[in-house]
């Protein structure tokens, strides 16, 4: 998916779980709660140079599922909005377990967050969907159709840094974003867009 706009920018499971309510699950024991301010300046700059985010659910049989979303922001308010666009298994695991986890780096910089939380789908005519909606708008624009929009509640957040950071602590960001630039092949992506080739 190509958005319309240029972005600025685990829990243990546990074995028996037939019995148990996924939506109603608490936070495990000797989680914090959750916090308002938990999404700090850092971590929203990070969100938005980011671009992309990954987001895994756990269905109510314990599947795991992991797709890519770009519609996401920080609300502002400490929660984190994801448009639902295309994502109807995302939306069906978040219904039947409110447990996600939302991974993102810079791939670039080589460095990001893992955010654990509680997500819960809020549909159009909800309290507050207008204003959800709005935020999301204002990001993505009107030519994707949003059917929804999950919202996720952090409880934990884990720094993401490569390992080369620190087995190489001599080499900083600039060496990272240079490594980077050649290992996704940026030059030659630039190349071919220049010089669209003849068979299109
Ligand atoms: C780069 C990229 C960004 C995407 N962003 C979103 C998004 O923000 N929201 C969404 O609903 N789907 C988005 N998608 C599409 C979903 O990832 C895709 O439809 C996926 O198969 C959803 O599956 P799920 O139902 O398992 O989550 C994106 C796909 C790509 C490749």
């Amino acid at each position: 998916m190509g958005f319309c706009f240029v972005s600025n920018g685990v829990m243990a499971r546990p074995t028996n779980h037939a019995s148990l309510d996924f939506k109603q699950t608490p936070l495990p024991p000797g989680h914090p709660p959750a916090h308002a301010d938990m999404i700090t300046p850092e971590i929203e700059a990070s969100m938005e140079s980011s671009v992309l985010c990954w987001l895994a659910t756990v269905s109510a049989e314990g599947v795991p599922n992991v797709s890519p979303k770009e519609a996401w922001l920080h609300d502002g308010q400490g929660k984190i909005l994801v448009a639902h666009i295309a994502s109807p298994k995302t939306v069906r695991n978040i219904e039947e377990n409110s447990q996600v986890c939302l991974s993102f780096i810079n791939i670039f910089t080589q460095k990001g967050y893992q955010i654990s939380g509680r997500a819960s789908i809020c549909r159009p005519g909800e309290s507050g969907y207008e204003a959800k909606l709005e935020k999301v708008v204002q990001r993505i624009g009107t030519v994707f159709p949003v059917l929804s929009i999950i919202v996720i509640e952090p409880v934990r957040i884990q720094t993401i840094i490569a390992p080369s950071y620190t087995m190489f602590p001599a080499s900083g960001a600039e060496d990272r974003i240079r490594e980077s630039l050649a290992t996704y092949r940026v030059e030659d992506y630039i190349a071919q867009v220049k010089q669209p080739s003849s068979d299109t």
